[in-house]
């Protein structure tokens, strides 16, 4: 059952789509519509489009659109009920039993778990009986307030003994098994205790909930750090440990590092911006989360080959949503952690504020792999940083580095600049190729992810998509006495276009539940094509239903007509 056409209505009215995207993207005024650059994917031209009159939004770039319940789905990650819960929060309305059969799942639960493992843990590791564990993290530098700060606990080598405690305390197989603090045994079907003689660390949401846990073997060991799979209340790709304490930071700047002992060692030193991803490559979804905290990144990565290459792969990932990066190098000890107890805070003070503006990496990684008295390899050298330089967008940048590079070289800056502009000019027509490319590819078909069958009979399916995106705004014509008769989901080819008229259809409206927000991006392109078009008549959808009606009556005349053919073939040969 879906929810009630009238609680839906009201909610989009209390979250005007223009308030709530707002509070995502900076948006400009462009006649009656809003524009600003697309939060879902890396432009610096906006075409992303907030239509204020119809309540949706659409990006001519990527696609992207729908809803303002589409918007939070796809910005927050989350299902469509998720979306409306958490509109609703904001709005002050309470969501209408919806009479689902599966049972929501209550995260206070997992929250309240999850807090007294992490309560459990820090009891076990200040335990006297537990000395070695406590010797471990101390002989580690950490004091008790930091471990207090943190919350940093100890899981102890027994098989059950949290699995024991939980259940104890009201929670169930299942609880713990979600929430990923037990396995259930292949053999006997006993739970049993996933965390095992390890250093705890307790991941915090902003709310300060604890919503799942690291922890990092005593001693050698496989894993060396386990961590939570996602449970239903932990996406690992959308959380960064310690920024419950880091956003509290006041000169909207971040360090980011790669482990959980980097950041509390540098949180110990003052440095209380520090934060990290949770055993996985930074995701893009953390990426945004940084920006809404910070407008500098200082990339603070293992000074090893990964750590370096990680480094690269970051900085763009961070350029995209539009932070500044610095990179501190971490010279002389391999991570951060081990760089604040060699060379002390004072030092990484000095190191943080000498680090280098990205471009300023990206040109030392290259003068390194050449030795600049080689006539061959300068050359090289010039090539490689001028492709580099070429795909940097700001002009006064790039000027500043031709002449860095032109003092390096000893090549005047104006060869340099014209080798950096032949290289624009390069890159922005395979940038053109590629989309033409790609256009020539949609307008065929080819690829169509969302509307499979499009390559099918692309003149019928844009038929079929103008009469959608029509009925879409204009309702009344879906119950127009001129249409009946004419009007039914068989005259529709594909399975996505039936599937969006057959919603339409419903009593209850058009629900956008029924759709992935990919869907819902495309049922909006639909409409806003039509809208932009002057004619939206009565007139034309008769006529495009009709011209779709007659392709669907001879189709079916002619599989008819096969199926006749065919048995008058077995007839003759059984003859
Ligand atoms: P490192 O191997 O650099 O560990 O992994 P570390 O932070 O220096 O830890 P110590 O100092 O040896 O205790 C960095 C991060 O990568 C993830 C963890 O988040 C870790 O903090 N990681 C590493 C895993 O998730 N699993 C592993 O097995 C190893
Ligand atoms: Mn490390």
């Amino acid at each position: 059952m879906a929810l009630p056409q009238e609680f839906l209505q009201e909610l989009k009215a209390r979250c005007n789509i223009e308030d709530v995207i707002s509070g995502y993207v900076s948006l400009k005024r462009a006649g009656s519509n809003l524009v600003g650059c697309c939060p879902f994917h890396s432009e610096r031209t906006p075409s992303f489009t907030v239509f204020r009159n119809a309540e949706n939004f659409y990006c001519f770039g990527c696609g992207a659109g729908g809803d303002v319940i589409t918007f939070v789905m796809k910005m927050e990650n989350v299902d469509y009920m998720t979306a409306i819960e958490h509109l609703a929060a904001r709005a002050g309305l309470t969501v209408p039993d919806d009479g689902r059969s599966t049972p929501k799942v209550n995260k206070d639960r997992y929250f309240e778990m999850n807090k007294l493992a992490a309560r459990f843990f820090y009891d076990s590791l200040i335990d006297p009986k537990n000395a070695h564990a406590f010797s471990y993290i101390t002989k580690r530098g950490l004091t008790p307030q930091t471990i207090k700060r943190f919350g940093i606990g100890y899981a102890d080598t027994s098989w059950d003994s949290l699995t024991g405690y939980l259940m104890s305390k009201g929670f169930d197989k299942e609880e713990l098994r979600q929430g990923f603090l037990a396995g259930v045994s292949q053999k006997t079907g006993n739970l049993f205790d996933y965390f095992r003689n390890r250093i705890m660390f307790p991941i915090f949401d902003l709310s300060g909930n604890v919503i799942a846990f690291g922890g990092r073997i005593i001693g050698e060991g496989e894993p060396k750090y386990l961590n939570s799979s996602d449970t239903p209340v932990f996406k690992k790709s959308r959380n960064l440990y310690a920024l419950n304490h880091a956003k509290n930071n006041t000169d909207s700047s971040l360090i980011l590092c790669e482990g959980y002992m980097d950041v509390v060692a540098l949180q110990q030193a003052g440095f209380i911006n520090a934060v990290a991803t949770l055993g996985t490559a930074l995701t893009s979804e953390q990426t945004r989360i940084i920006s809404r905290y910070a407008q500098t990144v200082y990339l603070c990565y293992d000074s090893d080959e990964a750590g370096q290459r990680a480094t690269k792969r970051a900085i763009d990932m961070l350029g995209e949503v539009g932070l500044k990066v610095k990179v501190v190098k971490v010279e002389g000890a391999k991570d951060p952690d081990e760089y604040i107890k060699k060379y002390g805070k004072s030092s990484f003070d000095k190191l943080l504020h000498a680090s280098d503006g990205h471009i300023e990496y990206a040109l030392a990684s290259i003068s390194s792999k050449y030795d600049l008295t080689v006539p061959e390899q300068k050359l090289s050298f010039v090539n490689d940083s001028c492709a580099m330089l070429s795909g940097v967008y700001s002009e006064i940048e790039r000027e500043i580095f031709i002449q860095k590079i032109s003092e390096k070289s000893g090549i005047s800056s104006d060869i340099i600049r014209t080798e950096v502009k032949k290289r624009q000019k390069k890159n922005s027509e395979k940038a053109k190729k590629d989309s033409i490319k790609e256009q020539i590819n949609k307008s065929i078909g080819y690829g169509d992810r969302i509307n499979i069958d499009s390559a099918k009979n692309l003149s019928t399916v844009k038929k079929e998509e103008n009469l959608l995106g029509l009925l879409y705004i204009r309702p009344e014509f879906l119950n127009a006495s001129e249409l009946l008769g004419i009007l039914s989901e068989d005259i529709f080819q594909c399975e996505f276009t039936k599937k969006v008229f057959r919603e339409m259809m419903k009593d209850t409206g058009f629900s956008g539940e029924a759709f992935t927000p990919e869907e819902m991006g495309r049922i909006t392109e639909m409409s806003i094509k039509r809208r932009e078009l002057a004619n939206n008549s009565l007139d034309v959808a008769l006529e495009l239903a009709t011209a779709l009606k007659e392709e669907a009556d001879r189709k079916k005349r002619d599989s008819e007509g096969d199926f006749f053919k065919r048995i008058e073939e077995l007839k003759k040969s059984k003859k």
